[in-house]
């Protein structure tokens, strides 16, 4: 089989991502900071909603006011307590959206539907205000919240972590924490982790190769890498190149069963290859799967038939880990 030379993205969407591409590059400032007040402009943000639309319901829950630490519970039912919880982190270059923004409330609405499970879209702070280990921090936080709290919200001994893009390389390090620290009930059976943002020095042969993603060039991984990281580090930092110094360690730890989904014309895609290959190498439980035709993020957007596929594919791989555990 011939591998296709472009993209099948209809006009709309290829439009949606244009707009989205001007917004987040006339918001980058080149000196490394943001301009939030151009940003927030035209990302909308929904309210939580008490009433069940489609049979979901959401509410907003503090965890720490101090750091405007929160998440958006989303629920698909009355008797939620019963259900899997799937703590989701949101992408945006560890700098952008939150799980108010429009996206991001929909996704979640409907991997709540999809999947029948209780999620918790964490709002973790942004870079470069917040750098790194705050992301990761918040996430943990979140967890340990859980633990001490979250038996009324779901099922605490049957938690996943989850993440697209940024958010997948936070849910890495999160499930790296997991495996290191002791929690009373809260149990993480799975990862989910959606094209997930890795990187280093090096530049890959799908970095170089695929140029056709403004959202996921190399000039602007870049720069998100430098607003993210602590200043002096460069992209061989641990929480950037993860395969590298961390391989051997990873071996010793109780690592989740991991599903990996990758995109064909996703310029990280060589990076997600060598995060598979080292987790394999580790002894872990990696399952992968690749949508050729599609792009970064495409999960995201409804009007594809491959974004339902993925739908499935997680309810699949959920619920397998919730029988067998
Ligand atoms: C659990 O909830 C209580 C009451 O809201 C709060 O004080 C406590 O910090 C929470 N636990 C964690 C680990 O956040
Ligand atoms: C990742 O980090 C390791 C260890 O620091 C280094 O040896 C390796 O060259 C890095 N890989 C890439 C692709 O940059």
């Amino acid at each position: 089989m011939a591998a296709s030379t472009k993209p099948t993205i209809p006009w709309k969407l290829r439009i949606m991502t244009s707009l989205l591409y001007l917004l987040l590059k006339a918001s980058r400032r080149s000196n490394g900071t943001v301009n939030r007040r151009l940003f927030n402009l035209f990302d909308r943000q929904l309210p939580p909603n008490p009433n069940y639309i489609d049979a979901v319901a959401t509410s907003d829950v503090t965890v720490d006011a101090k750091r405007n630490l929160w998440f958006r519970l989303f629920s698909p039912s009355a008797s939620a307590a019963t259900l899997p919880i799937v703590v989701f982190f949101h992408g945006g270059g560890f700098a952008f959206l939150s799980p108010a923004s429009t996206t991001y409330d929909a996704f979640c609405r409907s991997l709540c539907r999809s999947l029948n499970a209780v999620i918790v879209s964490v709002n973790y702070r942004l870079a470069p205000e917040h750098r790194y280990p705050s992301q990761n921090d918040d996430g943990f936080d979140v967890v340990k919240y859980l633990d001490e709290n979250g038996t009324v919200l779901g099922n605490v001994g049957k938690c996943f972590l989850a993440g697209d893009s940024s958010g997948g390389n936070i849910a890495h390090h999160v499930a790296l924490r997991v495996c290191k620290e002791r929690l009373r009930f809260v149990r993480v059976i799975g990862l989910v982790s959606i094209e997930p943002f890795f990187g280093g020095q090096e530049r890959l042969e799908s970095e170089i190769r695929i140029t056709q993603d403004p959202l996921v060039s190399l000039e602007v991984t870049d720069w998100y890498w430098k607003a993210f990281l602590p200043s002096g580090s460069d992209r061989d930092h641990e929480v950037v190149n993860v395969s590298g110094p961390n391989a051997v360690y990873i071996s010793g730890l109780d690592y989740p069963k991991t599903l990996l989904v990758v995109a064909g014309f996703d310029p990280i895609k060589d990076w997600q290859r060598r995060y598979y290959e080292w987790l394999r190498k580790s002894g872990k439980d990696i399952e992968i799967i690749e949508y050729p035709n599609m792009i970064h993020g495409f999960h995201l957007f409804p009007i594809l038939p491959e974004a339902s596929q993925f739908l499935s594919h997680v309810n699949h791989f959920i619920n397998k880990q919730v029988g067998g555990s």
